[in-house]
This record gives C-alpha cells, structure tokens and sequence, in this order.
C-alpha cells in the first residue's frame, strides 16, 4: 500500500506543515505503509489558462511536472492534502495544481482513494482550508477521513503537541484504506458530483472512449444514458 503526501508549502524542509505531515507519514510507514511526499515548489506546474484542450484529449497542452505528479498520484492508494495558511487560503503552488486537476474531477480518475488533510496556521483560517482540502478530495473521489490542523501561533515546536493525533490519523487512514469505510454524506456528495459530470463524459464519448467505458464499467453511465 502507498500514501502519497501533496505539500503545498514554498518552505520545503524548513516547512511546519512538512513537518506535521511527515508525522502522519511515520505513522503509516509503521504500519508498513511505502510513503512518499512531493513538496509542490520543487516542481514546475504552470496555471491552468481554460483552453479546454485537455477536455478533449486527456492531457494539458502544457509540457512541465504535472504528469509526473498526476502519475505519482494514480499509483497510491492513500492521498494527503497539506497547506500552511496563507491569506486564510491554501498558498498559491497548491491552488495551481488544484486547478490542473479539473479534468482529473471531471473524469473521476482518481475515484475510489482514501485520504485527509493537514493545516497549520499562525492564528485563523484552518477549520476553513481543511474543510476545503478535503472538499477538494471528495470532489477528486477520495473518501477522507477527517484531518489535523495546528494553530502555532509562531511557535514551530508546537508541531509536537500533535504528535499523538498525527499518529492516529495516519492509523485510522491506514485502517480505512485496508478495510473500506463509509459515511454516507461524502457518498451522496460524490454520487451527486458524477452525476454533473456524467455529461461531459457522454459529450466526449467518441474523444474519449476508454473514459467514457471505465465509466460504463464503474456503473456510472448505464446504457440508458448513452
Ligand atoms: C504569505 C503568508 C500568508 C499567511 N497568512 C496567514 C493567515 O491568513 N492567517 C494565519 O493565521 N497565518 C497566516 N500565515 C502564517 C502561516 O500559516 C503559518 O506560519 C504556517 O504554519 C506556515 O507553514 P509552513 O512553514 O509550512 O509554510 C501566513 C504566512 C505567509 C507566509
């Protein structure tokens, strides 16, 4: 099994929100879970301009590190969403590589992962952005399973007054990942996001068609939708 961590901090290393997620990781690795984080700022993605051309064909007009991200997310089963705060907002590396991701939403490529999100906060903003961290997740088709956030308030070594709730996360997303889990409210969430982009799996059926049939075989389109 594989975790992947998507650490949207610019601090790399020197990064509290690094730092908190690597406990989360730790945990996992005990529970013999292969673990990796991408720090976004080490990769050059470039903003989605809303050309559509990925729409049509699956990949983005664009030639950077998004594909090696995108496949590195394809190949683990546990996601993780981490962010500092910044201006009551996730920073800007991880909102560029969210928006790279609509096709990915739209199609549901990533569909059937567990996940959670990790914040840290000087003061405010963290119930807000781990709220839509793991939105971000549910619409991507990842189940979560709660998340962590710390207010530090400047102190970094507050990470470690965490500690112990890092290391249940990572085992509660371990356990989740292993045996199933259900919480019907992000299961009509995401039926509910099929649903919507059901139509622009339908419209691009003759572009697309191993999309469209991973569909058909998912039970997302029946053959009364074609
Ligand atoms: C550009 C910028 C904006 C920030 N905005 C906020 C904010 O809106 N609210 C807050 O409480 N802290 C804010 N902070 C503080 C960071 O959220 C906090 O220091 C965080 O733990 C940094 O994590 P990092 O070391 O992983 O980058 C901001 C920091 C920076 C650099």
């Amino acid at each position: 099994m594989k975790a992947l961590a998507i650490q949207g901090s610019p601090r790399n290393i020197r990064s509290t929100t690094r730092r908190l997620v690597s406990l989360v990781l730790e945990a996992m690795e005990g529970e013999g879970v292969e673990t990796e984080i991408i720090d976004l700022c080490e990769f050059r993605i470039i903003p989605c301009t809303a050309c559509d051309g990925c729409s049509l064909t699956g990949r983005c007009v664009f030639e950077d590190d998004f594909p090696s991200v995108a496949r590195r997310v394809a190949d683990a089963d546990i996601i993780i969403l981490a962010s500092p705060v910044y201006i009551d907002n996730v920073t800007g590396q991880m909102k560029v590589f969210f928006d790279r991701l609509a096709d990915a939403i739209h199609y549901q490529t990533f569909s059937g992962k567990t996940g959670c999100s990790v914040v840290t906060t000087h003061t405010s903003g963290g119930d807000e952005v781990i709220s839509y961290l793991n939105h971000v997740l549910n619409y991507l088709g990842v189940m979560t399973v709660g998340g962590l956030i710390i207010a530090t308030g400047g102190d970094t070594s507050a990470v470690e007054t965490v500690r112990e709730q890092a290391i249940s996360l990572g085992k509660r997303l371990v356990a989740a990942a292993q045996l199933g889990y259900h919480d019907p409210r992000q299961e009509a969430d995401m039926e509910a996001n099929r649903n919507f982009f059901r139509d622009i799996v339908l419209e691009n059926r003759d572009l697309r068609p191993d999309d469209y049939y991973r569909w058909v075989r998912m039970g997302w389109i029946r053959d009364a939708d074609k």
